[in-house]
């Protein structure tokens, strides 16, 4: 669907989220929601603070995993995945602290494989995510998975691409200083989400918008793989959607 605006967009995926929490607390079941990062999904977050503040909306049965942290990367360091999620979400609502996941930045390499095996297994044993939310990067990765990521893989560990460590840069000060990998859900593990919403929003994006809802299906722009999929909606505003 494309919206006027980013702020009706995302007015409308908070809303969605909302409804799959409150339909699951009457059930007495637990929602399990994939959250992502970057600037695209802020005002997602900033609704569903709102919607808890002013319209009662607890988040007491949510779990959460997070597509993606950098590696290496502490997770009080001001450019974490965490420190982002703290800020944006987690510390204005009442999600159990418990319930929320986020890739380890801090593991030694060897204890990667399994602590990726052991996320995998954790969505699984809540049954799956409910929803999976997602942006895309210019070099059309969602997650992290860049070109070259396989329609299968799984949570691992990745090299960032250089665009995307360009584009990362200003968070950091610098290129240099922007991580060179990252723990990154798999396209796999994206695809097994009962649904899927990749928003994008602004200019910048239309190109990469283009290749992914049109383009040919290729692990070089990991984000067509998603036209596979039945349970994927892209979210956007009219400047993301203008080469379509
Ligand atoms: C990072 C994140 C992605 C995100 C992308 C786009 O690379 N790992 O999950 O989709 O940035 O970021 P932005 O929303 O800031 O354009």
């Amino acid at each position: 669907s494309v919206f006027d605006n980013p702020a009706t967009a995302s007015v409308n995926v908070a809303r969605r989220i909302a409804g799959i929490i409150r339909d699951k607390q009457e059930k007495q079941e637990k929602a399990v929601i994939g959250l992502a990062t970057g600037a695209t999904p802020v005002a997602v977050y900033a609704e569903l603070v709102r919607m808890h503040r002013e319209e009662n909306l607890s988040f007491y049965n949510v779990v959460s995993f997070n597509l993606d942290e950098y590696y290496p990367m502490q997770p009080d360091a001001a450019q974490s995945y965490v420190t982002f999620m703290k800020e944006n979400l987690f510390n204005h609502i009442d999600i159990p602290a418990e319930n929320i996941h986020i890739p380890d930045g801090t593991l030694p390499l060897e204890e990667i494989p399994a602590f990726c095996l052991n996320y995998e297994r954790r969505i699984g044993e809540y049954g799956g995510l409910d929803m999976q939310i997602l942006g895309i990067g210019r070099t059309g990765h969602i997650g992290f998975n860049e070109p070259g990521s396989a329609p299968n893989s799984g949570t691992r560990l990745v090299t960032l691409d250089d665009l995307t460590r360009r584009d990362a840069a200003r968070d950091f000060g610098g290129k240099a200083f922007v991580p060179a990998k990252a723990i990154t859900m798999g396209i796999g593990t994206i695809f097994k989400a009962r649904e899927i919403i990749l928003m994008a929003w602004n200019q910048k994006k239309a190109s990469i918008i283009k290749k992914a809802v049109e383009g040919e299906i290729s692990s070089d722009v990991p984000a067509t793989y998603l036209q596979l999929s039945d349970n994927v909606e892209f979210i956007l505003d009219q400047d993301a959607a203008s080469l379509l």
